[in-house]
């Protein structure tokens, strides 16, 4: 009789050590529950726009990440309410894409009263205030406009040009990747004296724009144009039939330069009707949701992530640029 019970003992400690550890688990998972992030996306105006919002969506449910996403329709008050929204739901960190750069300073305050942290995706904002946000996660849109450019260059070396006329049909105005790319992109090509900008004419970002925009400088300048630098694949797609109803053959007749690297721009590369896309990956969810997670655990983050970019080209083979997926 005396055995069973000490060996019964021994058993109950066992199970009583077993069972107080899976309770401390518990407690743990219940002391760390699920990020909750709040993201205002701009909208849906590119195909690089629906690729972004797709990646940070997927990404959220890798990372287990409760995502609160709010769609702006491009427009910034839209995206200034749906930050109060996040505020008033005590999110645990807001991410937005500012559609344009000013006019973020009162919201931004008012997040950071709160203490939530906040993160730029995309773009970025200009504020003389410190501390608004903790950190942008985007493209290097100044470096984007320098591919552009020096593409440009060699472009007109190879074909022997002693002139080279330009328009330029931008992003939307006063937002970050219109103001880099057409820094980069000037800046670049300055110094050549080939080189002249016939006219720059906002875009919007919008394949709809774009055709507007290609019709009235083909009106303008017609066969005066030697070359076409547009900031995004949409406003490309929308001129290119413009182009060819006016009689020129884009590709050849023009010089088409890109940015963004979406299938179909790629596409369209394959076929000679554009000479240069500079891509500009959408893919900025992982980093998101890292950065977001590191921010909730009270870590310091770096405070610009830019991700790696390829540039195709007529330089290269472009049969063999794998498929794109956005
Ligand atoms: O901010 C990134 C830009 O916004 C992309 O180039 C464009 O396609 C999108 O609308």
């Amino acid at each position: 009789m005396r055995k069973p019970s000490k060996l019964l003992f021994i058993l109950s400690c066992l199970l009583l050590i077993i069972f107080g550890a899976g309770c401390g688990a518990e407690n743990e998972a219940a002391n760390d529950p699920k990020l909750l992030l709040g993201f205002s996306q701009i909208g849906a105006e590119s195909a690089w726009r629906i690729g972004n919002t797709r990646d940070i969506e997927e990404q959220a449910g890798n990372y287990d990440v409760s995502l609160m996403l709010e769609d702006a329709n491009q427009k910034q008050e839209n995206q200034i309410a749906a930050i109060r929204r996040f505020i008033a739901y005590k999110v645990d960190v807001i991410a937005f894409s500012p559609i344009v750069e000013d006019g973020w300073d009162n919201v931004l305050l008012e997040a950071k009263n709160a203490g939530i942290p906040v993160i730029l995706v995309d773009r970025d904002i200009s504020t003389e205030k410190e501390g608004l946000t903790t950190c942008v996660i985007g493209a290097d849109f100044y470096h984007e406009g320098v591919m552009a450019g020096e593409y440009l260059i060699r472009k007109a070396d190879s074909l022997g040009l002693s002139q080279v006329n330009i328009v330029e049909i931008t992003g939307t105005e006063n937002s970050t990747p219109m103001r880099q790319r057409q820094a980069g992109f000037m800046d670049t090509i300055k110094d050549d004296k080939r080189m002249r900008v016939l006219e720059s004419i906002d875009g919007d970002f919008l394949k709809s724009r774009g055709a507007e925009c290609m019709r009235s400088l083909l009106e303008s300048y017609g066969d005066k144009i030697d070359v076409v630098y547009s900031h995004n694949d949409e406003m490309t797609l929308g001129a290119l039939p413009e182009i060819e109803k006016a009689g020129y053959v884009p590709g050849s007749d023009m010089i088409i330069i890109s940015i963004d690297a979406g299938q179909k721009a790629i596409d369209v590369l394959k076929e000679g009707r554009i000479n240069c896309v500079v891509e500009c990956t959408p893919k900025l969810g992982k980093e998101l949701m890292e950065t977001a997670l590191k921010l909730k655990a009270g870590e310091s983050v770096d405070p610009v992530i830019h991700p790696d970019e390829q540039f195709f080209s007529d330089e290269q083979d472009t049969g063999s640029i794998p498929p794109r997926g956005y």
